[in-house]
C-alpha cells in the first residue's frame, strides 16, 4: 500500500516549507483578484509561515504578478510585518509619555537583562520578540506592556521574571 505523501506529516505535527508554500498559493488565488488586497494576504502569508523572507515575498510577487519592490516595499513599510522569523510570544513595553515617565524604560533595561536581547531582536530559543511601542491604551495605570494580546498594567521590573515563566512552559 502506497502512503499519500499528502497525508504524511513530520513527528511534531508541524508543516513542512511545500504544505505552507501550498496554503499560501490558495491564499493568493482567493484574494488576488480583490481591490488592495496586498496587505492582507501578506498578514495570511506571515499567520501561515510565521514572517516573510525574501523567498516568501518573491513567491507573492509571482503570484499576483506584481513587481516584487512593490511587496517589499509594503512589507518593510509596516512594522507588523516581519522579514526575520519571530518568536511564540511578543513582548511590548510601552514607551508612550505616561509609561516613560512612570519607568517604562527600566522596564525595558530588565527584559534586555533577563532575555540577553536587545529591542528588535527574538531570542535564540525563539520563545519571545521583543520590542517597544508608543501607547497600548492603558496609560493611566502606566507603566505597561503586552505580551500577546494581555496588557499588564503598573508592572514592577522586579516581577517581570515571574510573569515571563508563565510564558516560558
Ligand atoms: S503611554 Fe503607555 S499606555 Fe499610553
Amino acid at each position: 500500500m502506497s502512503c499519500e505523501v499528502k497525508e504524511c506529516q513530520c513527528c511534531c505535527g508541524e508543516e513542512n516549507d511545500q504544505q505552507k508554500y501550498d496554503k499560501i498559493a490558495e491564499v493568493i488565488a482567493k484574494y488576488k483578484t480583490r481591490e488592495g488586497s496586498l496587505i492582507q494576504i501578506l498578514h495570511l502569508s506571515q499567520n501561515i509561515y510565521g514572517y516573510l523572507p525574501l523567498k516568501l515575498q518573491r513567491f507573492i510577487a509571482e503570484r499576483m504578478e506584481k513587481p516584487l519592490s512593490e511587496v517589499s516595499g509594503v512589507v518593510t513599510f509596516y512594522s507588523f510585518f516581519s522579514t526575520e522569523p519571530r518568536g511564540e510570544h511578543t513582548i511590548r513595553v510601552c514607551l508612550g509619555t505616561a509609561c516613560y515617565v512612570r519607568g517604562g524604560k527600566k522596564l525595558v533595561d530588565r527584559l534586555e537583562e533577563i532575555l540577553g536581547i536587545e529591542v528588535g531582536e527574538t531570542t535564540e530559543d525563539r520563545k519571545f520578540t521583543f520590542e517597544v511601542a508608543r501607547c497600548i491604551g492603558a496609560c493611566g495605570l502606566a507603566p505597561a506592556m503586552m505580551i500577546d494580546d494581555v496588557v499588564y498594567k503598573q508592572v514592577n521590573p522586579d516581577k517581570l521574571e515571574s510573569i515571563l515563566a508563565k510564558y516560558k512552559k
